[in-house]
């Protein structure tokens, strides 16, 4: 009797041991596959059938540092709920003092300009890229409203300012690549926003987050009535995600002055057959400021030599044209302040033969 009653506790135990080893091997299995799916990808499910994206699709888990402090693994997904399809607009410029003050009322923002919602996660981590020189009023607007527009929409993300010294023309392109370049430097973003600094959203429901396709936010402005300016614009607010960005080889390098750098953008995009998509809630304000001088016809001969150029002219042919001065984590952003160096700049619009 006390045999067999021997017999049957060995079983029990090893039965509970074999159970155990089997659970051990089965979790260690799933989470070996789990990671080396993500490893092997190295960017974005975008296997996922198109339009059926959720922001979680297209999350990368990376074990990139990040100057930000990291969310809790475990909060709830965030849902976006009564954003309104109108806002109002606040047309205010306030002294830096109290813009920090009242955007910081609700303790929510980190220096450099970041946030995090609370209590719930965000499936995706934002960078907005304001390319930036001289234009502190609009600044100032643009923060106040934007800030509260991402906080509705429960968004994580920081704000970069990316200033040009002065001295040499503005090349919005160059400076917009140096964002995305620096930013990921800092942090693991999923998606890149640029946006500029004049343009203020004018719905809620305008979502900050990418998914599959390029995304046109700003096609709608109250300056012209809300006409499109021409079929394929594609300035002012733009979303990427990472590996779309990388794919078209960013912004175009080497227009200096205004305009042509996201009409180059597009035509990358179209070069490559990447999808593309607009906002639903198109609609933006633009504000006043001195205007740029226009377009050179240098700069619709480099238009003209976009075929050639594209796969050269880009985030790949970076390294010398600019220089970091300084990363500064500022109570409403994060500013980044670069040199460009126009002689390289140069050397490089001769070898498509323009010379400035
Ligand atoms: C310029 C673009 C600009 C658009 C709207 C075009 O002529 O090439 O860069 O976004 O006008 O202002």
């Amino acid at each position: 009797m006390s045999v067999h009653r021997e017999l049957v506790c060995l079983l029990v135990v090893e039965v509970t041991f074999v159970s155990i080893l089997v659970y051990v091997y089965l979790t260690s299995h799933q989470i070996v596959n789990h990671n080396t799916l993500i490893h092997k990808q190295g960017h974005f499910n975008l296997s996922v059938k198109e339009g059926n994206i959720s922001p979680n699709d297209l999350r990368r888990e990376t074990g990139q540092p990040c100057v930000f402090p990291e969310r809790s693994p475990s909060l709830v997904p965030c849902q976006q709920n009564n954003l309104s399809e109108k806002r109002r607009i606040l047309n205010e410029s306030l002294p830096w003092i109290d813009l920090d003050a009242t955007l910081n009322a609700s303790m929510t923002l980190l220096p450099g300009g970041y946030h995090q919602p609370l209590g719930c996660a965000s499936p995706q981590r934002l960078a907005i890229i304001i390319p930036y020189r001289d234009r502190e009023v609009n600044l100032k607007i643009l923060l106040n409203n934007l800030h509260r527009v991402l906080q509705k929409q429960q968004a994580e993300y920081a704000i970069f300012v990316v200033e040009q010294e002065n001295g040499t023309p503005f090349n919005r392109g160059l400076i917009k690549n140096i964002g995305y370049v620096e930013a990921k430097a800092l942090c693991h973003f999923d998606c890149f926003t640029f946006q500029d600094v004049d343009l203020v959203p004018e719905s809620e429901r305008n979502t900050y987050w990418c998914g599959a396709r390029a995304l046109h936010h700003s096609r709608e402005l109250d300056i012209l009535k809300y006409r499109i300016f021409y079929k394929y614009h594609f300035g002012g607010v733009i979303t990427f995600n990472d590996t779309l960005f990388s794919t078209v080889n960013g912004y175009s390098n080497l227009y200096f002055t205004w305009g042509g750098e996201d009409d180059d953008l597009f035509q990358r995009l179209l070069e490559k057959k990447m999808p593309y998509e607009y906002s639903k809630y198109p609609r933006y304000t633009a504000m006043t400021h001195k205007n740029d001088p226009h377009h050179t016809k240098e700069g619709r001969t480099l238009y003209g030599k976009r075929h050639v150029r594209f796969k050269n002219d880009g985030l790949n042919s970076m390294g010398r044209l600019y220089r970091l001065i300084s990363v500064d984590y500022k109570p409403l952003y994060t500013r980044i302040y670069v040199s460009v160096n126009q002689t390289e700049v140069l050397t490089q619009l001769k070898h498509y033969g323009i010379r400035l």
